[in-house]
């Protein structure tokens, strides 16, 4: 293991605490090695309520093709019933942490202009909205952020 990935994982059991501070439950990041997802392809983050067994949270990150100095996150998302306690914007900070720890230099997500809560997470990281268009497939008009690491 490559000591980017053992320092990943430390921020990873970081944030188990963080999580159970903020929620008052015990919960358990999973990675892709935990479901052996090849490791190539994204690195896939899942916060599981220990208790439930439940998932309550996922992200992915995955580095830029032919840059390897951006991060894309994706699939960021919280569960319905944990949404509104503050576990998006501890996320958000998470993963600052791991793309940094993995020396990226900057990381990199999209988002649809109407979602309001995630507009919140990434002006209080201090991510960018550098470029929005509309999306020819889907209609929508897409915001493009980074942040600096
Ligand atoms: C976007 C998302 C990750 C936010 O997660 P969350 O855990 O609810 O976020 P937080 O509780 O940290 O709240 C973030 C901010 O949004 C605000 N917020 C939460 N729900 C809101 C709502 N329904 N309407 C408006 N603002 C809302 C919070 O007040 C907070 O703002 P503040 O920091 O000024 O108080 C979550 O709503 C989600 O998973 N949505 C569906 C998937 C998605 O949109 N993913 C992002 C793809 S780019």
């Amino acid at each position: 293991m490559y000591n980017e990935d053992i320092n990943a994982k430390l921020v990873l059991r970081g944030a188990e605490k963080d999580i159970k501070k903020l929620l008052n439950i015990k919960v358990e990041i999973k990675t892709n090695d935990d479901y052996g997802y090849n490791e190539n392809i994204e690195n896939k983050y899942v916060v599981i309520e220990v208790a439930t067994k439940s998932k309550i949270a996922a992200f992915s990150m995955t580095g830029l093709p032919g840059c390897c100095g951006v991060c894309v996150s994706h699939y960021s998302h919280v569960a319905n019933r944990f949404q509104g306690k503050g576990l998006g914007t501890l996320l958000c900070g998470i993963r600052k942490d791991i793309a940094k720890t993995m020396r990226y230099s900057c990381l990199l997500c999209t988002d649809v202009d109407d979602n309001l809560p995630q507009q919140r997470i990434l002006d209080r990281h201090g991510w960018k909205k550098v470029h929005n268009f509309k999306n020819i497939r889907t209609g929508s008009t897409v915001n493009i952020n980074v942040v600096d690491l």
